[in-house]
């Protein structure tokens, strides 16, 4: 049953997802963490594969950038074809001193400037939020792993460019985390349909050290994420 974005047909689709913004990247996933993945849509080049983690069935699919992109990807992928666990996988720029580049970040709640949300809930402020179980599932994974996170809240912000001079010094006075790009639109969107979302970040770059990550190191932190997010879907589901 395709969608206007998107040609997978009925069950090729997972309940579990996992959303990276780059299209390149749920294929490098695929090939990568997941056995018997097979691409299963690719209309505008925006990829989706399904294949199995350890015996679980997982969908990985690109979202674009942004909230309203990430946003038609996710409505189709739940209304449409049934994904119940949406996990995003994603880069930020670090706003925290306590944050340092390559840290990975459970995002509990993300602030925005995007208006989607106060569009769903009649102009008052919505508190976008994960889901618990995704989020101390995942939290327990990373401890098993040795792994240390981050959980706080992050920005979801319309802009990668942003025009507002005073954006830092607001996001650093209320201890945000982190800025991103699509949090906010999924832990909306998740709400409204009643499923259950979480974001996994890694900082691929700092707003207040200015430092930036290269493609090699971002791809090794990449791989613990990726990881990371897999293994809360299957602590969550025993
Ligand atoms: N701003 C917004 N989104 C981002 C950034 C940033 O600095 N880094 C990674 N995603």
């Amino acid at each position: 049953m395709p969608t206007p974005h998107i040609s997978a047909a009925e069950g090729d689709i997972a309940e579990a997802v996992l959303l990276p913004g780059d299209p390149m990247r749920a294929e490098f996933i695929a090939e990568t963490f997941l056995e018997d993945a097979r691409e299963v849509t690719a209309v505008r080049n925006m990829l989706g594969f399904t294949g199995t983690y350890k015996d679980l069935a997982v969908t990985v699919m690109g979202t674009g950038m942004g909230v309203p992109s990430a946003s038609i990807y996710i409505t189709e992928l739940i209304r449409f074809y049934g994904a119940r666990r949406l996990v995003r996988v994603g880069s930020c720029g670090g706003i925290s001193s306590n944050v340092a580049m390559r840290d990975i970040i459970l995002a509990i709640g993300a602030n925005t400037d995007s208006g989607v949300n106060r569009a769903r809930y009649r102009g008052w402020d919505f508190a976008a939020t994960a889901d618990y179980g995704l989020l101390s599932a995942t939290a327990a994974a990373a401890q098993a792993a040795g792994l240390s996170v981050h959980v706080g809240n992050v920005h979801t912000s319309d802009s990668f460019y942003n025009p507002e001079p005073e954006a830092l010094a607001t996001w650093q006075r209320m201890h945000v985390l982190a800025v991103e790009m699509e949090v906010a639109g999924l832990y909306g969107i998740a709400a409204e349909e009643g499923v259950r979302a979480l974001a996994v970040l890694t900082v691929s770059d700092h707003l207040v050290t200015q430092e930036e990550t290269t493609s090699q190191e971002r791809e090794r932190t990449f791989g613990e994420m990726v990881t990371l997010a897999l293994e809360g879907l299957l602590t969550d589901a025993s």
